[in-house]
């Protein structure tokens, strides 16, 4: 089923709450309805959209927002002892994670409380707590709306990486509309508790003994400390990527930071990767507030709508502010990980 709504408020379906509006709105519920739906669509004025969790819209949107409402969830055993779930592009990815966990399924559970749809998701490469979805997908279905047909794409063709997909690629935004992922689930490869406190906040549970929702209620305990609660503040997660920067640029932070202070860090294969929520507490905006937009001041990664109020303009603002004052004092350019729209 297809609905049209001409002159759309959004405000309830970006998780910012910027109220600005839409010229048009169309929700769909099955797969079949995108055919006709892009019939009539300006092919390049269009936005799919899933929860709004990683969108910032930078004013009234003057193009059409597309949204799934494909609601299935399939599962289906694998000769290879995996669970594949096929799971419509509208789901809320924290749903599944709920319902795999309760049926003692292993692979997403680090992924816990991440708003957002399941279409997104795979999109996004959502991660945390050490792990990315990119470790359970087994291919996305979408329409592909430049050849007018569906088609299966395999997880090597993603094109997987921090953050980032094949979908992302500014040649393929307008290209691919997902419908429908399939993941890998197991019942029997275990916790993964490498990351940060989660073996912490696991208490003295024995890990042997650990269920998939244990870890799931760990993972939203250590998150419900750190990050705002969505229901109650709008913001879109981590504002920004952290940042990979050359051993040079490392050494250059670590001469700033002065010799006692240690520079949090990863090694990863194009150089060294710096948190960006430290970056911007040294620079002094943990807790900042510009207006009606501030930087949180338990995780300064996440920019928030503080009241409700904040406009695009105070949000922006209030980033260009961390990103000059960061390459101001340490030469790396932040890289917005939110989809500005
Ligand atoms: N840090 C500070 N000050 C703070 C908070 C953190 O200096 O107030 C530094 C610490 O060194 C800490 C490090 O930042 O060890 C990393 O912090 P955290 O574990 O909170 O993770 P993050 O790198 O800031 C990333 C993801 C989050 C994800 C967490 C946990 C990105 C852009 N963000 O944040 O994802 O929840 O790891 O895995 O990679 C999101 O993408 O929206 C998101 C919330």
């Amino acid at each position: 089923m297809i609905t049209e709504i001409p002159d759309f408020n959004i405000r309830a379906f970006n998780t910012f709450g910027m109220n600005v509006e839409c010229s048009k709105w169309i929700d769909y519920t099955e797969p079949s309805d995108l055919p006709s739906v892009f019939a009539s669509v300006d092919r390049h004025r269009f936005r799919c959209i899933g929860a709004g969790s990683n969108m910032l819209f930078t004013g009234n949107y003057d193009g059409t927002l597309i949204h799934s409402s494909i609601l299935s969830v399939e599962t289906e055993p694998c000769d290879n002892g995996m669970t594949r779930l096929r799971v419509g592009s509208g789901m809320t990815f924290d749903k599944v994670i709920e319902m795999s966990a309760a049926a003692g399924l292993w692979g997403i559970e680090n992924l816990s409380a991440i708003p957002g749809d399941a279409g997104a998701a795979a999109v996004q490469n959502i991660g945390a707590y050490g792990v990315e979805v990119k470790d359970v997908i087994e291919s996305v279905e979408v329409y592909d709306i430049q050849e007018n047909r569906f088609r299966t794409i395999d997880r090597v063709e993603c094109g997987y990486g921090y953050r980032m997909s094949m979908f992302k690629l500014p040649e393929n935004r307008y290209r691919y509309v997902v419908t429908a992922i399939n993941i890998l689930l197991s019942a029997t490869s275990g916790p993964k508790l490498d990351y940060g406190n989660i073996r912490q906040a696991l208490e003295d549970k024995e890990v042997s003994a650990l269920t998939p929702m244990d870890v799931r209620e760990a993972i939203i305990r250590i998150r419900d400390e750190k990050l705002p609660a969505p229901e109650l503040v709008g913001s879109a997660g981590s504002f920004f990527k952290n940042p990979v920067v050359s051993r040079e640029v490392y050494d250059k932070v670590c001469l700033i930071a002065g010799e006692s202070v240690r520079v949090p860090h990863y090694e990863v294969e194009a150089g060294v990767k710096i948190p960006a929520a430290w970056l911007i507490e040294q620079c002094g905006f943990k807790g900042k507030t510009k207006g009606n937009a501030a930087v949180w001041h338990k995780q300064p990664l996440v920019i928030v709508n503080a009241n409700g109020q904040a406009t695009p303009d105070e949000i922006i603002g209030l980033e260009q502010d961390i990103c000059r004052a960061v390459d101001q004092r340490y030469g790396i350019t932040l890289e917005p990980e939110v989809d500005h729209i």
